[in-house]
């Protein structure tokens, strides 16, 4: 539906004399439409001529006599041109033709009786009739067709708006697919669009002309009318009244927000009710266009904002890994050279006292507190090892997983199990920890809450992968996914699999049902060698 507003525009235009010829009388429309450079119109008034002559002359060697058939026969034969004109020219054919016959014939009518000329003239008036009968039916057909025509052509412009708005998301070609499917090309039209600026694309006014160049910027009149549809969201025109407007701006609307506006100026002619329609048409499909464009422009911007925190993310995961290693190297380390070493020294001298002379109550502290000594060095070397083992650093991946598993066998009833298949080969420092940590985490993980009596620990060097399988015949646990952070109750073990794994850019899949055990197996790519 369109709504209109008079416009508030400055420059409105009179009506000019062409317009006036358009709009006046019948008859001069019908003068100024008679064929006069159409040669077969000429044709025909020269046949009109020839019967013309062809009846004078039957009438001087008095043929005719006083047979009437014959005679109105000879009248009779001027249908012919008549009704050809008529089918040809229609109204502005048929009618002149008649007259033209009329008037060649009044010299040989004024020399009859008044009984014949009125006879006579009742046979042309009889001609007459059937033209302007098939004239008129003519030019309503011809009317028609045109009609079709315009509606054929409407609907092809539409059409390729509407292929012009559905071809890209790009702002600029839609809009000028856009205002090229616009423009009238038998017109001298000029047709713009505006947007309005929005969050993630700025405002733009696009000028298109069917056949001059188009124009840098709108004029005054074209201005008003635009702003004016950008700030009421309603139809445009430069005559207030409303029926002869040479510019037209309708906005585009959706929902209650206005996205811009598109213009359309004929300085030839007036712009037509149904050329209105069409343009509002246009601008919807415009409107639906270009809430996508920017729809999909806010969604560009909110993906490109997600992947850069992810990304951030990810580097910041990265950095505390790292940092997280480097402070327990160096809590393994001052531990190991500090705290062990002092307890070392201590026990060593808590050795060398001769328990000799004590009482028996001080021979067993003494006892005592050697022993929690000795306990405790142990658990501190074990701390040491947990937090940085130095069997990673110096004899590789496969060892310090191997002294996982015997350490895991000798402090739980556990029946482990490791197997390494293929050749074997060192990875880079960094993946070889950050493996390791995957298998510590997963062994763990069986330690506390498995419940197994198995576990099988696999190493495969097959190709260009590594995989390294966790598999235990426990208590299992629900998984939503694949991944392991897709276990609901995921802590921070799992999750911190799972990240390691995106740091080695390998796979982690979790294989696990209540009853029957779990399954972790771990893939990265191997080092190749150049
Ligand atoms: N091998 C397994 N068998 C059975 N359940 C397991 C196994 N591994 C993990 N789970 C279940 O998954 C849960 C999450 O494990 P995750 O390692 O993420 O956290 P956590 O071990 O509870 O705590 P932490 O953060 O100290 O590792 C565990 O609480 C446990 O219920
Ligand atoms: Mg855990």
């Amino acid at each position: 539906m369109l709504t209109e507003t008079a416009a508030p525009a400055p420059g409105t235009k009179p009506l000019e004399a062409g317009d006036a010829g358009m709009a006046g009388s019948g008859i001069r429309r019908l003068l100024a439409s008679i064929p006069l450079r159409d040669y077969r119109f000429w044709i025909i008034q020269f046949l009109i001529v020839l019967i013309n002559i062809g009846h004078l002359r039957l009438e001087e060697a008095q043929v005719l006599g006083g047979e009437w058939a014959l005679y109105l026969l000879s009248i009779s034969v001027l249908l012919i041109p008549v009704v050809y004109s008529a089918l040809a020219f229609g109204l502005a054919g048929a009618l002149p033709t008649a007259v033209w016959a009329l008037v060649l014939s009044l010299p040989e009518i004024s020399s009859h009786t008044w009984t014949i000329r009125f006879g006579i003239l009742i046979q042309f008036g009889i001609v007459c009739a059937i033209g302007i009968i098939v004239g008129i039916r003519v030019d309503r057909e011809a009317a028609a067709t045109r009609e079709a025509d315009q509606a054929n052509l409407r609907l092809s412009r539409l059409n390729a708006t509407a292929a012009a708005v559905a071809a890209s998301l790009d702002l600029e070609r839609v809009l000028r697919g856009t205002l090229r499917a616009t423009l009238d090309s038998r017109k001298g039209q000029i047709a713009w669009i505006r947007t309005l600026a929005r969050p993630h694309t700025s405002g733009v006014t696009i000028i298109d002309a069917s056949l001059a160049e188009p124009p840098q910027r709108l004029d005054d009149v074209q201005e008003a009318l635009t702003l004016a549809a950008c700030q009421s969201g309603t139809l445009q025109r430069d005559e207030p009244g409303g029926k002869d407007p040479h510019t037209v701006v309708v906005a585009l609307r959706s929902g209650e927000r206005t996205l811009g506006a598109i213009g359309i100026t004929q300085p030839e002619g007036v712009i037509q009710r149904d050329e209105c329609n069409v343009l509002d048409a246009i601008a919807n499909q415009l409107s639906v266009a270009l809430n996508n464009i920017f729809d999909h422009a806010s969604t560009r911007e909110a993906l490109s904002d997600l992947a850069e925190a992810k990304r951030n993310l990810e580097t910041y995961i990265e950095l505390a890994t790292e940092a997280q290693e480097a402070e327990r190297k160096r809590l393994s380390r001052e531990l190991h050279d500090d705290v062990l070493q002092s307890l070392a020294v201590a026990k060593a001298q808590l050795d060398a006292v001769s328990p000799n002379g004590a009482s028996e109550d001080t021979r067993g502290r003494l006892l005592g507190v050697q022993g929690i000594l000795a306990e405790t060095i142990g658990s501190v070397r074990l701390y040491c090892k947990d937090l940085r083992p130095s069997l990673l650093d110096d004899l590789g991946l496969i060892d310090a997983i191997s002294w996982l598993v015997s350490e895991l066998r000798s402090r739980t009833a556990l029946d482990v199990a490791m197997v390494v298949e293929g050749p074997r080969q060192r990875l880079p420092e960094r993946d070889e920890l950050l493996i390791f940590r995957v298998v510590q985490e997963a062994l763990r993980n069986v330690e506390r809450h498995a419940e197994a009596t198995t576990v099988r620990v696999g190493l495969d060097f097959c190709g260009d992968r590594l995989t390294v399988v966790i598999d235990d015949d426990g208590r299992g646990m629900r998984l939503s996914g694949e991944s392991a952070k897709d276990f609901g109750d995921a802590g921070l073990g799992l999750r911190g699999m799972d990240e390691r794994t995106k740091l080695l850019k390998g796979s982690l899949v979790t294989q696990s049902e209540p009853g029957k055990g779990t399954r972790i197996a771990l893939s990265v790519p191997l080092p190749q060698d150049d």
